[in-house]
């Protein structure tokens, strides 16, 4: 799993013209933190977890990750993912639970 991870993160940085694909953030990323709801992050599909984070907006949504929220890193402890590509993450988040 761990070298998936890695291989998919490697892929993301070779392709930086290429849209960034919000799935393959998540799956390499968010996932791992999102799929058990560690530190009550908001569960990945899981509408009820999500509803009241939607209320805020995108802009709030995307400011989070960025930033960092709670138990949540800034850039989520990533460094080398672009703004573009964590945005990507929260929009196919987003787009699980609407
Ligand atoms: C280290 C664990 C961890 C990782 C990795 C992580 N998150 Fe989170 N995330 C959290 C936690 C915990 C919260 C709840 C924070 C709070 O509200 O206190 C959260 C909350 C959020 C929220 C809701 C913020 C809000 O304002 O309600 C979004 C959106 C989000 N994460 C997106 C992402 C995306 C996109 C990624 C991958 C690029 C990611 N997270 C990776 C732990 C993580």
């Amino acid at each position: 799993m761990k070298r998936l991870n890695c291989a998919l993160i490697v892929g993301l940085l070779a392709s930086p013209a290429v849209a960034a694909d919000g799935k393959a953030v998540h799956d390499a990323v968010c996932y791992k933190c999102h799929r058990t709801g560690v530190d009550d992050a908001p569960k990945t599909g899981n509408k009820e977890h999500w509803a009241p984070r939607l209320t805020q907006g995108l802009p709030a949504l995307y400011q989070a990750v960025l930033e960092g929220k709670g138990a949540m890193d800034p850039r989520a402890g990533r460094e080398e993912l672009t703004d573009e590509e964590l945005k990507a993450g929260v929009d196919y988040l987003v787009g699980l639970v609407k």
